[in-house]
């Protein structure tokens, strides 16, 4: 099949986009590298830097293409609250500026990469599909917005469309960036260079932790199953883990003893996050294979950020 990638570059994007062309798909990117490198992508794998609101560009790139999958964002929860209107810019504008050129050419599905932070705040755990959402920062409004653009206008375009609920995902070549990075490379980098790990609140919120490998199972097969058109669907490991728990992890899989400091001035976000992950398993036979566990020994092995640091001490 021709696919198309958006945010092929970035850190779901590139382990998405070297699977396709590993199993013998054409693979096209358009990345504006605000945050991804297309270093790491396969050479088969067709990269073109450019903005997903360059409508034009899009045309193009969309010529001969069965399936999108739809990455492209801007991804802080904390930095989306500083900088609402460029989240509204990329994550909604950009949406819909792509439904618009995938209305008009001839792409028969897309799968959007959308977001477990649209739930909210539930009193209920897991999260069903069917919730009452609550979006609580601009980025969770951006993707929920995301989410109805693409529904509406494929269904009136007659495009297959699926919406993947992706939560909290982890895995080798998740950037570290100095300001709000994601929890698991952030505590992974401070243990492995002996350093402080920040605990926001006391630290018993839970979060649904996901291997990239699993994600990229999902998207895949989100491509070709059948049923699946305008589902929305959870992506996670089905499995609540508290940041605690997270950090005994992270010291045991290290074999380091980072120093743990705790900011209760700092909320930790909603109290309870999980995905229920029935709906992905009837319609995409999805079983997540990587335990927490095993998910951050692999991310250690396998980022060469972390290499230096196994190098002067191996892991047990
Ligand atoms: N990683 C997670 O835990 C997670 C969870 C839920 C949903 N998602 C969604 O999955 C997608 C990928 O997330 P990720 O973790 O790989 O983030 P990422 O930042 O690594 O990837 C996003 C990519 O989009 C690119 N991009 C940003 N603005 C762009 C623009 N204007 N035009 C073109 N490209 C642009 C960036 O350069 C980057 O390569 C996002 O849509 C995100 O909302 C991720």
């Amino acid at each position: 099949m021709n696919y198309l990638v958006t945010g092929g570059a970035g850190f779901l994007g590139t382990a998405l986009s070297n699977r396709l062309a590993k199993q013998g798909h054409h693979v096209r990117v358009l990345d504006d590298c605000s945050a991804g490198d297309p270093a790491h992508l396969l050479p088969e794998v067709e990269f073109v830097q450019g903005d997903i609101n360059e409508k034009t560009l899009l045309w193009k790139m969309l010529q001969d293409v069965d399936c999108v999958f739809h990455l492209a964002a801007k991804v802080s929860v904390p930095e989306s609250s500083l900088f609402p209107s460029s989240y509204n810019h990329v994550n909604v504008s950009g949406t819909v500026t792509l439904m618009e050129a995938i209305r008009d050419t001839k792409v028969k599905r897309m799968v959007l990469a959308s977001s477990g932070a649209i739930y909210g705040h539930q009193d209920q755990i897991p999260y069903f599909e069917d919730f009452e959402v609550h979006p609580e920062s601009p980025y969770a409004v951006s993707k929920l917005a995301a989410e109805h653009y693409v529904r509406t206008i494929s269904a009136q375009a007659g495009v297959e469309a699926v919406c993947l609920r992706i939560f909290n995902a982890y895995g080798p070549g998740q950037r570290v960036p100095h300001s709000h990075p994601p929890i698991i490379a952030n505590f992974l980098k401070h243990a492995l260079t002996n350093g402080t790990i920040i605990i926001h609140g006391d630290g018993s919120q839970t979060r649904d932790y996901v291997y990239v490998d699993d994600v990229v199972n999902a998207l895949v097969t989100a491509s070709t199953a059948v049923g699946v058109d305008q589902q929305v669907i959870n992506i996670g490991s089905g499995v609540e883990t508290s940041v605690l728990e997270l950090v005994r992890l992270v010291r045991q899989v290290t074999g380091k003893k980072p120093e743990e400091v705790y900011n209760p001035l700092k909320s930790g976000g909603s109290t309870r996050m999980c995905a229920d992950i029935t709906k992905a398993n009837e319609k995409l036979n999805y079983i997540p294979l990587v335990p927490l566990e095993t998910g951050l020994r692999l991310t250690i092995e396998r980022d060469p950020q972390y290499k230096k640091e196994i190098e002067a001490k191996p892991l047990a």
